[in-house]
């Protein structure tokens, strides 16, 4: 089963896509997660892709597609995979249409995390993960149970993302309603796409993708 998230900046998309992970056995594709990966590294695509991080903009179509093709055709990605923020553009979608075609691929789902822009702000700048493991939390909505202390691996340091500030979530958003909007017109035009209700607690946003992909 393959899966495309889609949603704001602070949707769940990351959360949820774990979730999926673990109860599906399919593998999470974030070209977040895969840019700053390149960011912390030090590479090239690293030192390119972090100026534009740190503004809230988007990387370039030519490398995030190039970045993309390759994982989806990697071994673990053989019972399906979950794509957590791609495609973010419609050049990006019709890459993807392309790419799933040559390889013989389809989409199964693509969920839309609908979340009002008002709970944007307070759900990023509350986020932290675990430096050792990478477990997500918040500071309101998603604590650890002992405070300090990672619940996964009793790690207790924690990180806090460069581009979770007020100022980059704003402009963040703003690329999101410019030019991820059409990505979404793009799967409504398709008849795959779905919507999950993104505003609901954690473990009901769960539930309902659950269902979704079970249908
Ligand atoms: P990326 O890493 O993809 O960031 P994003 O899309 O802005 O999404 P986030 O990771 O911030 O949010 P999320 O939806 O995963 O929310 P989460 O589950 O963590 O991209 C970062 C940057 O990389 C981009 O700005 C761009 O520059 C570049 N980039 C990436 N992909 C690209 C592409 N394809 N093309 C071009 N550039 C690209 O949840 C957030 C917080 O809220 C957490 O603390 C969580 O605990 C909490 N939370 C989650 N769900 C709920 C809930 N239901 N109720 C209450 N709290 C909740």
């Amino acid at each position: 089963m393959n899966l495309i998230l889609m949603g704001p900046p602070g949707a769940g998309k990351g959360t949820q896509a774990k979730r999926l992970e673990a109860n599906h056995g399919i593998v999470q594709l974030s070209t977040g997660d895969m840019l700053r990966a390149e960011v912390a590294s030090g590479s090239e695509l690293g030192r390119q892709a972090k100026k534009v991080m740190e503004t809230g903009g988007l990387v370039s179509d030519e490398l995030i597609i190039a970045m993309l093709s390759a994982c989806i055709e990697r071994d673990d990605c053989r019972n399906g995979f979950i794509l957590d923020g791609f495609p973010r553009t419609s050049r990006q979608a019709e890459a993807l249409d392309r790419m799933l075609k040559e390889k013989g691929m389809k989409i199964d789902h693509v969920i839309e995390l609908t979340v009002d822009d008002g709970a944007i702000v307070r759900r990023i700048t509350g986020r932290y993960t675990c430096t050792k493991c990478g477990t997500g939390y918040h500071d309101e909505f998603q604590k650890p149970a002992k405070a300090g202390v990672c619940d996964k691996c009793g790690g207790r340091e924690f990180t806090r993302r460069a581009d979770d500030n007020a100022e980059t979530v704003r402009a963040r958003l703003k690329a999101y309603h410019d030019q991820t909007a059409p990505v979404i017109a793009h799967y409504r035009k398709k008849g795959v796409m779905e919507s999950v209700d993104g505003m609901a607690a954690i473990d009901d946003v769960t539930l309902a993708l659950n269902a979704a992909v079970s249908l």
